[in-house]
């Protein structure tokens, strides 16, 4: 599925199992406090009280509006003590989207999927967006938030070489061939802080 992209886009540095990387929770955040509220407020605008959301690679921290009632959120990620300490979460699994990019979800089951600065570490990005895609309702909304800020051995090559609109581009080409709409880059980044893309699509 890879195979209109540079095969080299996908290389990484460090090719052992994700696993390894992940094994030891990092109770941190990836980007400043102040673009994690622009991140939070984007969140509080578009995504409404009641909707059924998944975070996608997710961790300790969703960065969902506080005071918003959702009415489920499940969390996806690599290590269990992070997504245990996840506030925000009602369900957890554990999965390593290199390997099983299928996620363990019905079709037309959430109304928003996010992937908070994350989307450089996946090798089957077109995988993964076909199954968003299959698990959103008709209407429902995925939201790839980007900063500048990685783990450079497991980033793939693109995420090194490519300026952040050609990331922006990528991702929406990602999402485009895994049959999402509508597609659109926005830059919520704030004065000072981590820069944040946001490239956001639907399913139609
Ligand atoms: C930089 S952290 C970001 C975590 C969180 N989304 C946030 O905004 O703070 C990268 C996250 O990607 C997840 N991740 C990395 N590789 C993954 C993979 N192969 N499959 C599933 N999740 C992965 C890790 O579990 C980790 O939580």
């Amino acid at each position: 599925m890879n195979t209109a992209f540079p095969e080299q886009f996908f290389q990484r540095q460090d090719e052992s199992a994700d696993q390894n990387f992940y094994s030891q929770p990092r109770f941190v955040t990836h980007i400043d406090d102040v673009t994690i509220s622009s991140l939070t407020e984007f969140y509080r605008e578009q995504i409404a009280p009641g909707s059924r959301v998944l975070d996608l690679m997710s961790s300790w921290i969703s960065h969902l509006p506080e005071g918003v009632g959702y009415a489920h959120v499940s969390g996806l990620g690599m290590n269990a003590a992070e997504l245990e300490a996840n506030p925000r979460l009602h369900h957890y699994c554990v999965q390593d989207l290199n390997i099983t990019p299928t996620l363990p979800f019905a079709d037309n089951s959430f109304d928003a999927v996010l992937i908070a600065v994350s989307i450089q570490y996946l090798v089957k990005p077109v995988e993964v967006m076909t199954e968003i895609n299959r698990c959103l309702t008709t209407g429902g909304q995925c939201i790839v938030a980007m900063s500048h800020r990685l783990f450079p051995t497991k980033a793939i090559h693109a995420f090194h070489i490519l300026s952040p609109a050609d990331r922006c581009r990528l991702v929406a080409t990602y999402m485009e061939k895994g049959g999402l709409t509508e597609i659109e880059a926005l830059d919520h980044s704030p004065h000072t802080g981590d820069p944040l893309w946001i490239v956001r699509s639907y399913c139609s």
